[in-house]
């Protein structure tokens, strides 16, 4: 829902003119729910005819007409007067190929052309211009129509319409991972825009809306819930409502797909098994995809989560993936419906103490053994890297691993383990670096991008996926910079050749405008974020090194070892990482073709950012960086928190360039995110210090000279709590107001007079709401609330976070207090008081 200027009788007509007239920021008054599709006004080399011809009736060709019409409007101020027919004057002509080419016989149409391509053209004829909007089929006419407002909007100084595009895959599908209570599963941005306690919206108009940007994009697909499936999508009145979903989407080219249970005949369909094999399961799925056909006959087809975390699956009969792969694929088959089966089968309780387990072994060992026997329609659908959606994994073996069965690769743009957009973190790069690496699979130059897409081993489909997740909040997304991965995944589906930087600026200049310096700033946050984000949590093939126990976003290095979920690094005192070589380890680095083996078996080959998730090595083995492994640790963490702080300083280029309210929402994320870069710097940096009792050659791990710890100050009331996770706070430990209303916690100054920053560091913690007050010499300077909805429920890692009072006049001697007063069951929890010049030139302030 976009937010609308509607001023009221003549005064409120006037001052919109006004404001138009002054600033033209101001006149657009952003939420970020037009997403990329703002098509702000602009002058236009291009000459917009005065005409436009809708040819066809088919649902996406009306739409190609009706967005162009829309965005020529908003941009240049003009649309095109809708005809039937020719006119005498310069003409859009939108239709297929076929359509146009009737039309305009003097136009030479595409002569290859796989579906969703398509040609914008300017084209001369009879005295005047016209312009072709032409698709291979309806869907790639609706793509030529945006990828024309496109080109206008992002190069309103090009005056050639000329360009022919198809896309690199069948398959360029989004995944939703919503519940029919309308919660999601790793969703940051607000509930489903699809259910509600238990039904589907009774308004779908966001449904709508959201076709309309995949579209822009080139998606043509979108699975609406989530993979942990809810046996209840196969209901009869969960179809009634699935087709009114599909035929909100259906105008924008957008088919729809859901996961199943497949327990669902037992569960639903009052069957006493669901083996795969039985006539009366068989049955009993043909009738639902029957029904499901009947009621939207573009379905798509079924997502597929089994014998994973839980969800039930055909080895409790004994029987392979493949097995009810197909039984589904061939209910789907006649109806042109596919099986997107996922790789991702693993045993989550894996043996610590077994020095060759290895949950990145699960989807080969499991999967390869198949190859071949998987029906046409089936797709397996393979996660970047061996483990889940780490910040850093090499691409999965199981790639090169099947080549007689199609494949599709799927990415998360939803940032579970990448700060859950409440950080920026762009990801192109990160999913470049999985598409481009070459995977020499029979010795050939074998990229996975050239896999998943079904060209290196001849596969009839293949393609894309992305976990997407966007919720009811205006902006899609909660951080507005995150749509940048949504937009960049969809572009790296149509053509992962692009650059991530091409991307981003194309991005940015739909999002933000043309202004090149706004496009350069963004820039200079969104490409280097994902190397930085990694640097402060878990650089070197670590993986992430959050609370995988909890929710997946602040540090916990530990949560990950010593249990069965398998994403270990196997630190000890002496060495860290996984041993995964064939000689020694566990054997993974055998999954991979030869070449690509011989390259991590040995470490001198193996790059330093993986050298973890490959080897096993003491803490001061030599990287081919020329130091050891703790202490480009410690420096990685330093350097990556410092950077982080560098985005707000990057960000504030833009005050006043962009509209205040997104440039607003974005620093205060940035801020933040500059704060906890350091929660995850020293969370690390202490927990391997502890491991390695090596000692950081900087001096700066374990020593914190700005800081007044909670348990340093004279307190009343304040007790001491131990986290669970001692890295997570100083001395391990937590201040908290348990018996009290209001609790002090008082430290006297002691660095000399000047101007500080100060800072609390305090815990937020998601089900309460304390407050804080703080005092300088018995005056109060500053009060807050901690109402934050941080994705923690316990004073840990995750909900530590800090509160900053920019430029305060210390002293020696000056009396600094914190009270607090628990609320909601929160109390008041602090960790330390920190205090640093304004003028240290250093971002690498505490
Ligand atoms: C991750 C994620 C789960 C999800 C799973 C999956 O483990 O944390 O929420 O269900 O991936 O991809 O199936």
């Amino acid at each position: 829902m976009s937010f609308s200027l509607r001023p009221r009788g003549l005064h409120g007509a006037l001052c919109a003119a006004l404001v138009l007239a002054v600033s033209p920021l101001a006149a657009h008054a952003e939420t970020g729910a037009d997403g990329w599709l703002r098509y702000a006004p602009t002058k236009l080399a291009a000459k917009v005819p005065a005409q436009i011809q809708v040819l066809g009736s088919a649902a996406q060709i009306k739409s190609a007409g009706s967005e162009l019409q829309r965005g020529l409007k908003a941009m240049s101020g003009h649309a095109p007067a809708a005809v039937s027919g020719e006119g005498g004057k310069g003409t859009v002509l939108v239709g297929t190929y076929a359509q146009v080419k009737a039309q305009l016989p003097a136009w030479q149409s595409p002569s290859h052309a796989v579906p969703g391509s398509y040609q914008i053209k300017a084209v001369e004829h009879a005295g005047h211009t016209d312009w072709v909007v032409a698709g291979a089929d309806a869907r790639g006419t609706l793509y030529g129509a945006f990828a024309l407002l496109e080109q206008l909007g992002e190069q309103p100084q090009r005056a050639a319409i000329d360009a022919t595009s198809s896309p690199s895959a069948p398959i360029r599908w989004v995944d939703e991972w919503d519940n029919p209570d309308g919660s999601i599963e790793r969703g940051y941005a607000g509930r489903s825009i699809f259910f509600d306690k238990g039904h589907v919206r009774a308004d779908l108009s966001r449904v709508g809306d959201y076709a309309r940007l995949l579209a822009s994009v080139g998606i043509n697909g979108c699975n609406v819930n989530n993979v942990n499936a809810s046996p209840k999508m196969l209901t009869p009145q969960m179809i009634a409502g699935l087709a009114r979903i599909a035929d909100a989407m259906r105008p924008w080219g957008v088919r729809i797909a859901i996961s199943v249970d497949l327990r669902s005949p037992q569960e639903i369909g009052g069957l006493d098994t669901f083996n795969p094999k039985d006539p009366r399961v068989i049955a009993w799925w043909q009738s639902k995809v029957d029904a499901l056909y009947q009621a939207i006959p573009d379905f798509a087809g079924f997502t597929v989560k089994a014998d994973s975390e839980g969800q039930p699956g055909p080895s409790q009969y004994g029987l392979s993936p493949a097995a009810a792969a197909n039984m589904l694929a061939k209910a789907l088959a006649p109806h042109g419906g596919v099986v997107m089966y996922r790789a991702f089968v693993y045993n989550h309780h894996l043996d610590w103490h077994n020095a060759k387990a290895d949950r990145a072994r699960a989807a080969y060992d499991i999967f390869h053994p198949l190859d071949g026997k998987f029906d046409n329609n089936v797709v397996v659908q393979i996660k970047n890297g061996p483990i889940d959606f780490q910040v850093r994994e090499p691409a999965s073996p199981l790639f090169a691993g099947l080549r007689k069965t199609n494949q599709a690769i799927e990415l998360e743009v939803t940032q579970e383990y990448t700060g859950q957009q409440r950080q920026t973190v762009y990801l192109v790069p990160m999913w470049k670096a999985t598409l481009d690496f070459d995977m020499h699979a029979e010795g050939r130059h074998t990229p996975v991008k050239s896999i998943v897409e079904g060209k290196a081993f001849d596969r009839p489909l293949g393609g894309y996926v992305a976990v997407s997740n966007v919720g009811l909040d205006t902006n899609w997304m909660r951080n507005p910079l995150a749509m940048a991965n949504l937009w960049g995944y969809a572009r790296l589906a149509w053509n992962p050749d692009l650059s991530a930087k091409t991307i981003s600026s194309n991005w940015t200049r739909l999002t933000f405008g043309t202004d090149p310096v706004v496009v350069d700033t963004v820039n200079q946050v969104l490409l280097p974020s994902w190397r930085t984000y990694e640097d402060y949590t878990g650089p070197l093939g670590l993986q992430t090194l959050t609370n995988i126990l909890g929710p997946h976003y602040g540090p916990a290095p530990q949560s990950q070892e010593h249990n069965g979920w398998g994403q270990w690094f196997r630190a000890t005192h002496k060495g860290v990482g996984m041993d995964r070589t064939v000689a020694t380890g566990t054997g993974y680095i055998g999954q991979y073709p030869p070449q690509v083996a011989a390259m991590f078996e040995s470490k001198q080959s193996t790059p330093d950012d993986l050298m973890l998730f490959m080897h096993h090595v003491p803490y001061g083995y030599t990287l081919h960086n020329g130091k050891s492994v703790i202490q480009t640790l410690y420096d990685l963490h330093y350097t990556g928190a410092q950077k982080a702080q560098g985005f707000v300083d990057a960000w504030k280029k833009l005050h006043g360039r962009i509209d205040d309210a997104r440039y607003e929402k974005v620093l205060k994320i940035q801020r933040y995110q500059a704060a906890y870069a350091i929660v995850w710097r020293d969370a690390v940096t202490r927990y391997f210090h502890k491991m390695s009792g090596i000692a950081d050659a900087m001096g700066r791990v374990g020593h914190y000279p700005d800081r007044i710890t909670g348990e340093q100050m004279k307190r009343v009331g304040y007790t001491s709590h131990k986290l669970k996770y001692f890295e997570n706070a100083s001395h391990g430990q937590a201040q908290v107001c348990l018996k009290r209303a209001t609790c002090t916690a008082s430290a006297t100054f002691h660095r000399p007079a000047g101007t500080y920053n100060l800072g609390v560091q305090y815990f937020d913690v998601r089900t309460g709401t304390s407050h804080f007050t703080l005092k300088l010499n018995g005056k109060t300077i500053s009060h807050w609330t901690a109402d934050a909805t941080l994705p923690g429920t316990t004073i840990s890692g995750d909900t530590s976070t800090r509160h900053l009072m920019r430029a305060v006049r210390l002293k020696p001697g000056d009396t600094i207090t914190l009270v607090g007063q628990p609320q909601g069951g929160e109390p008041a929890p602090f960790d330390y008081l920190v205090a640093y010049p304004t003028s240290r030139q250093s971002k690498m302030h505490d």
